[in-house]
């Protein structure tokens, strides 16, 4: 058994007659150009000696093929383009086996799809998430999948690039077998066996027939989500025609669509947040520090946000100690708790196995002693400087020598709460967006005196937690909400210059905000802006613009949805333009002498974007984000910036 080498990225052994091709293309086996490349010198060779009877597919790793290489999109073309290579897998002479090792991605899938068998481990991942990068399958997948497991579930799968198990797969249909022994020696003695029999082309079966009226409610669920992106509204279409034209023709349209998209912005909008995401966790200074072993879990506070950080943490497998005060409201913590991951048993998402085994790491206690066991502390206790620094203070002389202590405070300064007590070295922001067990943003606050291998730790827990981290430095606001101020600053301006609220809502959904500004303030409640609009009055630039306009609201009792009234009237809770509203704001540009003008929604987006991307410079030159594409992920992840657009900086330009 010698290796045979056909190009830097693919070589093989012959087993037992069967040619075993691995492809090694570190770290997900994209399909580069070497890749495509290699794969059809090896089929050229398996195709030639006669003492090959089969090919089995592999990936090196734990990866099949993650897709189609994306460092080469928007690069020239360098052949063998890969459908050239899938036709040349599936037209092959004898047969060619998928051993799926892992994730098989887009073109991974494909690559698959075009083999006469496959079959997989049962830890293997299989999608084709392209509509994520703003484009749809171009090697197939559109034409191949509907016609394994029909046209309604190919439509789920593919507009909304869903990754499914092997398991799903499986049942699905797009996966022969699961295999839980040694996968190579399964593929090898499958493919063997396979050289007997007629081979499987997927592209020669017929689509499965199914009722039109499934067809058209799986499209219109697909572009009911889509929010008006293309790439799921493709993907509809080309499914749908597999089942109406020849695969050739199908295949055709599909690659014409693909490359159409991918030249577009809305692709590279797209791609920029999925190298962005990668970026996000490359920390300067910290690429050789190990972070800490955390296990047990302390959060002081089981209100709404202590019991969701408490169900994300308890989700991705820690032990858990909530901390209140009374024994009273323990009770009502874990009931919280409880609540959570029962609405998440009703909904299907758990099972009840999955409940049981949570609540069995949590405890919660009315006795902060408990948290001497603590690896690490989250306080999620009422934003309020002293409450913080006190509770700080007392932990010094509860927590071990080596706990880290995570503030999760929205407005306030994390230096000084840290300064207060006697490890600051030890103290990081972990700031949780609401729920926390849902919102995948979470801030990781780097502290004037926070130690190396404190921040590291506090980011591989929130990877563990499957969140997104994204570290910044400490300033009111931290990078979310100073941009989310000045962007409503802004748009408060634009009311008192003439646009009514419901015509700059009206402007964000357009542009794809899932709700605009207005409407996400009367949901949240306008009291607690309020309040603090009220705290800061006194310190205040009396020379500085500023609009009163939610003042008056709340004066007036309008506070939001759940009044029933806030910047629109919810009439049999359904949001409403009140006339009352538009009064008061006429009279408050009265007040000003403003004559009110009008703007496009054009106009409107402009303006609001260009005061986010200047916000975003301020933050990039006080040090507070790393990098413009940091701040495109937290307005992406945090306050529904539509991800095709590719956040504020994106759009401006700081690329
Ligand atoms: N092309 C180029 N680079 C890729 C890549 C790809 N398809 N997929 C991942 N990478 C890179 C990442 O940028 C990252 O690089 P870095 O180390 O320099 O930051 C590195 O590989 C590791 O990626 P992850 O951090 O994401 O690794 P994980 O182990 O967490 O996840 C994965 C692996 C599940 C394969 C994940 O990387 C992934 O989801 N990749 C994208 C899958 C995808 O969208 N495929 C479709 C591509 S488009 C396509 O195939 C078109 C076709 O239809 C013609």
């Amino acid at each position: 058994m010698s290796a045979l080498r056909f190009s830097d990225t693919i070589s093989a052994t012959l087993t037992d007659g069967v040619l075993v091709v691995t492809i090694d293309n570190p770290p997900v086996n994209a399909l580069s150009a070497d890749v495509r490349a290699g794969l059809m010198a090896a089929l050229g060779h398996a195709e030639k000696d006669s003492a090959i009877a089969a090919v089995v597919l592999i990936g090196a790793g734990n990866t099949f093929i993650g897709g189609a290489d994306i460092k080469e999109f928007g690069k020239p073309p360098v052949e063998p383009l890969l459908p050239e290579v899938i036709a040349r897998i599936e037209d092959f002479s004898k047969p060619v086996v998928a051993a799926i090792n892992g994730a098989a991605l887009g073109g991974g899938l494909e690559v698959a799809l075009a083999c006469h068998e496959r079959d997989a481990v049962p830890s293997a991942k299989i999608g084709l998430p392209e509509v994520k990068l703003g484009i749809v399958p171009g090697a197939g997948g559109t034409q191949r999948l509907p016609r394994l497991i029909g046209t309604v579930a190919a439509i789920e799968l593919i507009s909304n690039g869903r990754i499914v198990s092997a398991n799903e797969a499986c049942k699905l249909g797009i996966i022969d077998s699961l295999i839980e022994s040694s996968l190579i020696d399964a593929a090898v003695a499958i493919a063997r066996s396979a050289a007997d029999s007629p081979l499987r082309r997927t592209g020669t079966l017929p689509v499965p027939p199914e009722s039109t009226e499934a067809i058209d409610k799986a499209a219109a669920e697909a572009l009911r989500k889509a929010r008006g992106q293309r790439g799921p509204a493709e993907a509809v279409r080309l499914v749908r025609l597999a089942a109406a034209t020849s695969l050739a023709e199908g295949l055709a349209e599909e690659r014409r669509t693909f490359v159409e998209l991918r030249d577009s912005e809305e692709a590279a909008a797209l791609r920029h947040v999925f190298f962005a995401e990668r970026a996000a966790g490359k920390v300067e200074g910290l690429e050789n520090v190990a972070p800490r072993k955390i296990e047990t879990v302390g959060i002081v506070g089981t209100g709404l946000m202590g019991s969701g950080i408490a169900v994300a943490a308890l989700n991705a497998g820690y032990r858990i100690i909530g901390i209140e005060q009374t024994q009273e409201a323990a009770q009502k913590g874990r009931e919280r708790i409880t609540g959570i991951l029962d609405k998440a048993v009703q909904s299907g998402r758990l099972d009840i196995a999955g409940r049981d085994d949570r609540l069995g790491r949590l405890a919660v206690v009315a006795d902060a002693q408990g948290l001497a066991e603590a690896d690490l502390v989250i306080e999620a206790v009422f934003d309020d400087l002293a409450v913080k620094t006190e509770l700080f203070q007392r932990l010094d002389g509860i927590v071990r020598a080596d706990a880290i202590l995570a503030t999760n405070t929205s407005y306030l300064d994390p230096n000084v709460i840290a300064a207060a007590t006697a490890h600051p070295e030890r103290i990081v922001g972990l700031h949780f967006f609401s729920p926390a067990n849902i919102m995948r943003l979470l801030e990781v606050v780097n502290c004037e005196k926070t130690a190396p291998h404190v921040l590291a730790s506090a980011l591989a827990f929130a990877k563990g937690l499957g969140k997104l981290p994204i570290v910044c430095g400490v300033t009111a606001g931290f990078i979310g909400n100073r941009i989310f101020s000045a962007y409503r600053r802004e748009a408060e301006f634009m009311v008192e210059d003439g646009a009514l609220p419901h015509e700059i809502d009206a402007a964000l959904e357009a542009y794809g905000f899932p709700m605009g500004l207005f409407a996400v303030y009367d949901m949240a409640g306008l009291e607690i802006a309020w309040a603090r609009r009220k705290r800061q009055a006194a310190t205040r630039d009396p020379a500085a613009r500023y609009v009163a306009i939610a003042d008056r609201l709340c004066e007036a009792g309008r506070f939001g949805q759940r009044a029933g009234r806030g910047w629109y009237a919810y009439p049999d809770g359904k949001r409403t333009v009140d006339p009352e509203v538009t009064a008061m704001i006429a009279t408050a540009r009265a007040e000003k002498d403003i004559a009110p003008q009008s703007f496009t929604a054009d106009e409107i987006v402009t303006r609001l974007l260009k005061a986010m991307a200047a916000e975003g410079d301020a933050l990039l030159t006080e040090g507070i984000a790393a990098r413009a594409s940091d701040i495109d992920l937290v307005m992406i992840n945090g306050y529904g910036f539509p991800p095709h657009k590719g956040g504020p900086m994106f759009v401006a330009g700081r690329r």
